[in-house]
């Protein structure tokens, strides 16, 4: 496994492993690995000849300062994880490296990025478009990896990669879970020991919640959800809702979508966790 800090030296390895017909894959990450980052890599590792994992904590997608100094950076320990998954190549830019001049760019993302995450995180997808479209522009992967844990993310990306014609397949993989059912995150660890078990009752509820769909209505599967999560005193749910996952629309009857996946956020304390579940 190679770590690569400069985007010239990285399409330079890339360019020679290109031209002995291998395909790439690429999985963008921001480091403090999890099991979840890892089952990433090893689909990445299964589908390509040649797996690319970058590690760069993105300033531009962060519109708290404190959660952007206090983020987990653990590049030894990934970098130990990532060399036993089968990555072959490591790509940890500075922060000047990857924006060696501001980047002024404005995505207009459209209806995706307009609810849910988009309104509450001003600026947070448009700095996820930032980074994600250069590291494409860096990599020129055939295929990149999401988890769906950030499941409106993932309808960003696409849309970003539509409007800028980029010959990449987006790749979306499924939620990692602890044997409770939370949803992996490198927040996790952020949880006092006490909202730590507390935090699989989101999870739990949605779960519960795949029962009533479609018998009950949405607004009352919202309720229901809403209410059994705000039940808990160490929980405050942010938003809950019901979206069609092809659009991230929130649907108002169940008859409005093919899929429709709830996406949630909670306050456990001060731990902001979100999860999601298809119905
Ligand atoms: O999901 C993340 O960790 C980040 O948003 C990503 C996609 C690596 C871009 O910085």
């Amino acid at each position: 496994m190679i770590v690569v800090e400069k985007k010239q030296e990285l399409k330079e390895y890339l360019a020679a492993e290109r031209q002995q017909g291998k395909h790439i894959g690429l999985v963008p990450t921001m480091g403090a690995l999890h099991a979840g980052h890892l089952s990433l890599v090893k689909r990445c590792v299964e589908e390509n000849e040649v797996c690319v994992v970058s590690v760069f904590v993105n300033p531009t997608q962060f519109n708290d300062k404190h959660d952007l100094e206090t983020y987990p950076r653990t590049l030894e320990a990934d970098c130990a994880l990532l060399e036993a998954a089968g990555c072959a190549y490591v790509f940890a830019p500075s922060v000047e490296e990857m924006y060696p001049e501001p980047d002024t760019r404005q995505f207009h993302l459209g209806p995706v990025a307009e609810v849910m995450e988009g309104p509450r995180r001003p600026g947070h997808f448009n700095g996820v478009a930032q980074v994600v479209s250069k590291l494409f522009y860096i990599v020129e992967p055939d295929k990149a990896y999401f988890g769906e844990k950030d499941f409106q993310q993932i309808a960003v990306v696409r849309e970003m990669v539509r409007q800028l014609e980029l010959p990449v397949e987006i790749v979306a993989c499924p939620i990692q879970r602890e044997a409770d059912g939370l949803a992996l995150s490198s927040r996790n660890v952020r949880l006092t020991p006490e909202q730590r078990k507390e935090a699989p009752l989101i999870a739990h509820t949605l779960q519960e919640s795949l029962a009533l769909a479609k018998k009950e209505t949405v607004e009352e599967v919202k309720r229901f959800v809403c209410d059994a999560l705000n039940a808990n005193p160490v929980m405050e749910v942010e938003y809950f809702e019901i979206v069609d996952g092809h659009t991230m629309q929130p649907i108002a009857d169940w008859k409005e979508t093919d899929y429709p996946v709830g996406c949630i956020t909670v306050y456990c304390g001060e731990v902001r966790l979100i999860d999601n579940i298809k119905y």
